[in-house]
C-alpha cells in the first residue's frame, strides 16, 4: 500500500503531464511496450501495435462486443461463464454456443462454427476455478485456425497459481507453431486487478495488429483514454519489479485461505456438496448432491442466515443450471470462512428440510 502511494506522489510530481492530461487511446508507449516485453517469447514476438490499454479487463470484454457483435451474433463461451463478460454482451442479446471444456464430448469445433468469437479463462476460470488442459488448450487454437473464428484467452487469474506449474497460455502456443511478429487469432487480455489493485481499472489487450487498431477506434468512443495516473502507477509498478516483489505474500496468503475453506467444507458440506480444491485462482465451485437443491432459494437462505454464495444460474446465458456454487475465498480470513461454511452447511440443511416437508 505504501509504495502505491508512492507511486502515485511520483507520478503527479515527476510525470505531471502524463499523469494529469489525456493519454494516447491506444495507452501510453511506454506501459504498451512494458505489456509487450512482459509476454514476448522467442516465438512470440510483440510490439506496441500489438497492446491496446483498456479500463480494467471489464472494459476489453465490452469492446470485444462493439466490435465484433450485431443483434443476435453467436458467441461460443466456455461454460459456465463470467458473469461480466455475459453482462458486457448482453445488449446485443447474442446467441451462445455452450462449451463444457471439462466434457468428454467437447467440440469446440462444432462451438466455433458461425461464432463473432470464442470466449475462455483457462486459467481458474471464474466461477470454477478450473484449468483447462494443455491439450484442450491446442484443441481450441485448432478450432479457431479451421473455423477463423477469435479465440480470446481472458487471463486476469494466471499468477494466482498456488500448487503444481503453470500451463502455457494459448498466445504462447499459438506463436510456438507460428513464430514471427504476432498476428495470430488468439486475443489475450489481462488485468492488474488481482495482483496489484482492482481499483487502478487497469487492464491490457494483446492481439493481432489490426484487432489493436480497430479496438482503439472503439474505445475512443468510449473514454477517451484510460487515466494517465493510473498508466503511469502501473509502469512504475512493472518497471520497478513491485508485482514480482509482493507476490509471492500474495499466493501465499491467498493459498492459506483456500486450504482454511476447503477444509472447513470437508468438515461441514462433505455430505451436501461435491468440489475439487482449486490449484489456483479465487473460487471454488461446488455441486450440490441432491439434484432438487435449487440454489438461487439458497442465496435467500444463506442471506437469512448471514451467508453470501454465488448461484450458478447467473453464470448461464438463459439463466439455467439451479444446481450448484460459487465460493470465493480470497477476500475474507480463515476463521471468517470457516464460520461463513458453517452457516453454509445451516442454511442448506434448513432448505432441504424446507424440501422434504
Ligand atoms: C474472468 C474475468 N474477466 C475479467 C474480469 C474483469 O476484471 P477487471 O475489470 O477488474 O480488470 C474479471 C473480474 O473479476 C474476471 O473474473
Amino acid at each position: 500500500m505504501a509504495e502505491l502511494a508512492a507511486l502515485a506522489e511520483n507520478a503527479v510530481r515527476e510525470h505531471p503531464a502524463e499523469a494529469l492530461g489525456y493519454s494516447p487511446i491506444d495507452g501510453l508507449p511506454a506501459l504498451r511496450d512494458q505489456i509487450a516485453a512482459r509476454f514476448a517469447t522467442p516465438e512470440l514476438q510483440l510490439s506496441r501495435e500489438n497492446v491496446l490499454i483498456t479500463t480494467g479487463g471489464m472494459q476489453a470484454l465490452e469492446l470485444l462486443g462493439k466490435l465484433f457483435l450485431e443483434a443476435g451474433s453467436t458467441i461460443a463461451a466456455q461454460s459456465p461463464a463470467y458473469l461480466g463478460a455475459l453482462d458486457a454482451w448482453r445488449p446485443s442479446h447474442p446467441r451462445y454456443h455452450a462449451m463444457d471444456l471439462a466434457a468428454a464430448d467437447c467440440d469446440p469445433h462444432r462451438a466455433m462454427d458461425g461464432a463473432r468469437f470464442a470466449y475462455t479463462v483457462p486459467n481458474f476460470s471464474n466461477p470454477t476455478g478450473k484449468l483447462v488442459g494443455t491439450a484442450m488448450r491446442k484443441t481450441l487454437i485448432a478450432a479457431a485456425e479451421a473455423t477463423g473464428c477469435w479465440l480470446v484467452e481472458d487471463d486476469p487469474y494466471g499468477m494466482l497459481h498456488y500448487d503444481g506449474t503453470p500451463l502455457p497460455s494459448m498466445i504462447g502456443l499459438y506463436a510456438k507453431a507460428h513464430p514471427g511478429p504476432y498476428r495470430g487469432p488468439v486475443i489475450y487480455l489481462g488485468t492488474v486487478s488481482k495482483e496489484l489493485a482492482p481499483g487502478l481499472r487497469l487492464g491490457w489487450v494483446i492481439a493481432a495488429p489490426e484487432v489493436i487498431t480497430a479496438m482503439t477506434t472503439a474505445k475512443q468512443g468510449g473514454d477517451l483514454c484510460t487515466s494517465g495516473l493510473c498508466q503511469r502507477i502501473v509502469l512504475d509498478a512493472l518497471s520497478s519489479g513491485l508485482t514480482e516483489r509482493i507476490r509471492p505474500a500474495t499466493l501465499a496468503l491467498y493459498r492459506a485461505r483456500r486450504d482454511a475453506l476447503c477444509r472447513a467444507m470437508s468438515d461441514h458440506l462433505g455430505d451436501l456438496f461435491d468440489w475439487e480444491v482449486p490449484v489456483g485462482g479465487m473460487f471454488v465451485w461446488a455441486t450440490a448432491k441432491d439434484p432438487a437443491l435449487d440454489t438461487d432459494r439458497l442465496l435467500r437462505t444463506g442471506l437469512d442466515h448471514g451467508v453470501c454464495i454465488s448461484p450458478s444460474s447467473v453464470f448461464d446465458p438463459e439463466g439455467r443450471n439451479h444446481n450448484a456454487i460459487r465460493l470465493n475465498f480470497t477476500l475474507n480470513p480463515p476463521e471468517k470462512l470457516a464460520e461463513g461454511i458453517r452457516r453454509l452447511a445451516e442454511a442448506t440443511r434448513s432448505l432441504l428440510l424446507e424440501n422434504a416437508a
